[in-house]
């Protein structure tokens, strides 16, 4: 080994890992600005929901900003599917059941088609009656689902080409607050009184 070229070496070695532990702190200084102090839940809060346009099964043209002021439960899934999103709308259904009525008072709950092609408005509306009383289909163009599944962080595709297609899909319920922005997801196959109980802790 040269004895010359070895503090050299050092040398480059050490600006080096200088400039990456200053280019480290700077990105880490400007994460932390731009959000003090955040927390996962602070992030998911901020990663789900956003700006929509969609038609209800009423054939009514809706937004994001009809549902502000109102607390919102809200699934994603599809008419067709045989077992997964049924069963969760009725743990949808039996959880709103479960709340006091003047807290249930305040929750619209929303179903969103990921498959819009079949799930029309006409589709949407006779297959809402079988859930409860309150709840909004949501259906639109390929590219309105599609917005809204972007915003709610939404995986969907297509099972298989056949013409009864099933779509495979995430399965969360998200409680929206009044403001839009998540409050809390539920998993697939919740228990109805439990979610109540969560829900009314959450609900002002
Ligand atoms: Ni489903």
């Amino acid at each position: 080994m040269n004895n010359n070229q070895t503090p050299h070496r050092l040398n480059i070695r050490m600006i080096i890992s200088l400039i990456l532990v200053v280019v480290a702190i700077g990105v880490w200084s400007l994460y932390l600005s731009k959000d003090d102090t955040p927390s996962a839940a602070d992030n998911s809060r901020a990663l789900i929901g956003g700006a929509f346009e969609l038609t209800n099964h009423k054939n009514e043209m809706v937004s994001d900003k009809d549902f502000l002021g109102k607390y919102m439960i809200v699934y994603f899934g599809y008419t067709y599917c045989p077992d997964v999103c049924p069963m969760d709308l009725q743990i949808m259904t039996d959880s709103m059941h479960h709340l006091p009525q003047e807290i249930a008072n305040k929750v619209t709950p929303v179903f969103v088609t990921i498959d819009p092609e079949r799930d029309t408005v006409e589709v949407m509306a006779e297959y809402v009656q079988y859930f409860h009383e309150d709840l909004v289909g949501l259906t639109g163009t390929l590219e309105q689902i599609n917005t809204i599944k972007k915003a709610y962080r939404v995986y969907a595709a297509k099972a298989d080409e056949t013409e009864d297609y099933l779509v495979d899909h995430t399965a969360y319920t998200y409680l929206m607050d009044t403001d839009g922005s998540l409050l809390k997801h539920f998993n697939h196959g919740e228990d109805p009184e439990q979610m109540a109980s969560i829900m009314a802790t959450l609900i002002k």
